[in-house]
């Protein structure tokens, strides 16, 4: 197994900010004051991460974004700048309270416009999105309660087109993804996602390690072909 108690941070953490003082530029972080103000967990993406997935998005030249975990719209907030003016982002949450607070954020920020944040379980409103054919999406980001991520992933590509991207947030939780005995469903759930998109051949995939200021923890990404 993997000893992460006491893996040392060689300079993670001081990477990190080196790499947002040169290159992040206009971080949202208005929202985490927000969030925290509020009572919101810790639990955003990183400035870094954030950007990158505001690169992802411009990379899809993406028109149409679909979020899974909503949280106070700091991940929200990077994806939606991306978007051109006729653009627009769902994005599911299952609390109000994330959710007021992200459509402060989001109005904010100045994307609101963009951005319909809907309240309710995210397979309910996956379902009823598959339903009622609101796809194709060209690029969706998973990023709620992991033990439902082979769900997330499949509706995703219920609601997707050749080469939609599909990343999904925190697969490899600092290393815990290994332990094949665990009984954290957030474990589980993660090992279940690795299996079920290593065995759909509709997916290419793969998954990039992280350090940084969010410790050790990982992205899948996978290209719907
Ligand atoms: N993407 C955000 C962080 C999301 S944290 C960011 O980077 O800024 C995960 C969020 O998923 C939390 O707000 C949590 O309330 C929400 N969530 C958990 N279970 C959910 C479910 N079943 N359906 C929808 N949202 C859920
Ligand atoms: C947790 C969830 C996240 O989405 C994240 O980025 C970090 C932690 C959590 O549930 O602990
Ligand atoms: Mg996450």
């Amino acid at each position: 197994m993997v000893d992460r108690m006491n893996a040392p941070d060689p300079g993670w953490v001081a990477v990190d900010h080196y790499v947002a003082d040169h290159l992040i530029g206009d971080d949202p972080a208005a929202a985490l004051a927000a969030n925290e103000a509020a009572g919101l967990p810790d639990i955003d993406v990183s400035p870094a991460h954030g950007k990158m997935l505001h690169l992802f998005a411009r990379m899809c030249a993406a028109r149409r974004i679909l979020e899974v975990g909503t949280l106070g719209g700091y991940s929200t907030i990077w994806l939606a700048r991306a978007l051109p003016e006729d653009g627009a982002l769902v994005t599911l949450e299952i609390d109000p309270h994330h959710a007021r607070v992200a459509r402060q954020n989001v109005d904010h920020a100045g994307v609101g416009h963009l951005v319909d944040i809907r309240i309710g379980p995210a397979r309910e409103a996956l379902d009823a999105m598959v339903a009622n054919e609101e796809g194709p999406f060209d690029l969706v980001f998973i990023d709620a309660d992991k033990a439902n991520n082979v769900a997330y992933v499949r509706a995703a590509i219920a609601l997707s087109r050749p080469g939609t991207a599909i990343v999904v947030d925190n697969v490899i939780r600092e290393g815990l993804v290994l332990d094949d005995a665990s009984d954290d469903e957030r474990v589980v759930g993660t090992r279940l996602l690795f299996e079920a998109v290593a065995a759909e051949p509709r997916l290419s995939a793969t998954a990039v390690q992280t350090v940084g200021v969010k410790k050790w923890d990982g992205f899948m990404i996978a290209l719907v072909q």
